[in-house]
This record gives structure tokens, C-alpha cells and sequence, in this order.
């Protein structure tokens, strides 16, 4: 599987620019960190699981925040990044409605493969030791939100599913049971 360095530095380079100051939850770590490790996981799956686009889930894994958690429209990535990754963006974007899990799942899960194997790839990175002031409950429901995404989007990607099965398994040593 082949990529384009070029569309990953113009989306890394971006997702830097726009996400200056902040942090990764509970930690002090830029959080550029957090999209270029879903990055990675994408593109370890691409070398397994060939898609049409490879640059298109590099680009969406690397600006997948950027509408959520900054400044940044999706007017902006379209204009910049085109049509398909503005459309990957908005639907990996969290909405403000009730049961907003329900909605963003229904939403990733409509769209095309590049874009689920982010959103799994995402949750696969985010089941890290959690931030120490997370309550057990807290914990317990995020866990469980993981097991949801792995069975709504698991078809879109064997190696993906297979991390994220293995990382929910490991996260039961901060959850006592
Ligand atoms: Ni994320």
C-alpha cells in the first residue's frame, strides 16, 4: 500500500497549526501527539487491507479533531483538503445532540471504509491508561463505548478490530471489578 508523504506533511503540518496549546486529556502532551498515533495505527492496517484511498484515511486520521476541537470549518478542509476528507471530517465529528454516540456511530458507520477504519483506529489509541482522576465508573462506560464502536464498525477492518479487542482487554487492569 502506497501513500503520499506530501498529503500526510500538508494535513500533519495543518492539524499542528490548529491544535497549538492544547493537550491530550490528563496529560501534558501536545495533542498533535493523539492524531499522529491514530495515523500510524491507519496506516499499519493499510499494509494488510488495501483501500481505494489510502491518503484519504491518512488525512482524515490526521484532521479528524481539527472541526470538533478548534477553530477550524469544514468550509477550511474542503477548500484545502477537498470534498471526500471534508465529508470524513464532519462525519468523525462528534455532534451536539442527544445521544451523541448513537448519532456519531450511525454517521462514521455511513461512511466509506477509509473513514471507519479512523474511527476505530482512534478509540484504538485512546484505550491508553486513563487519566488518573477518571472515576471507575468513568471508566467502566468509555470501555464500554470502545466495545460499541468494535461491534458497529469491526467489519471495517480485521487488523484494526483486532487491536481495539486486544486494548479493551488490557484496559480492564485500570478498572477494578
Ligand atoms: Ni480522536
Amino acid at each position: 500500500m502506497s501513500f503520499d508523504p506530501d498529503a500526510y506533511d500538508v494535513a500533519a503540518r495543518f492539524a499542528a497549526d490548529s491544535h497549538i496549546g492544547q493537550t491530550v486529556k490528563g496529560a501534558e502532551l501536545p495533542y498533535l501527539m493523539h492524531v499522529t498515533l491514530v495515523a500510524a495505527e491507519v496506516m499499519a492496517a493499510l499494509q494488510h487491507e488495501p483501500v481505494d484511498d489510502p491518503d484519504l484515511a491518512i488525512q482524515c486520521a490526521l484532521l479528524h479533531d481539527t472541526v470538533e476541537d478548534t477553530h477550524v470549518t469544514l468550509a477550511e478542509i474542503e477548500a484545502l483538503f477537498g470534498a471526500d476528507v471534508a465529508l470524513g471530517v464532519d462525519a468523525l465529528s462528534k455532534r451536539d445532540v442527544p445521544n451523541s454516540m448513537e448519532d456519531s456511530l450511525r454517521r462514521v458507520n455511513a461512511s466509506r471504509r477509509e473513514i471507519r477504519m479512523v474511527k476505530l483506529a482512534d478509540r484504538t489509541t485512546n484505550m491508553a491508561p486513563p487519566p488518573h482522576f477518571w472515576s471507575a465508573e468513568k471508566r467502566r462506560s468509555y470501555r464500554g463505548q470502545a466495545q460499541m464502536i468494535l461491534d458497529a464498525l469491526g467489519d471495517a477492518s480485521p487488523f484494526l478490530a483486532a487491536r481495539l479487542r486486544a486494548r479493551i482487554e488490557a484496559y480492564g487492569q485500570y478498572i477494578e471489578d
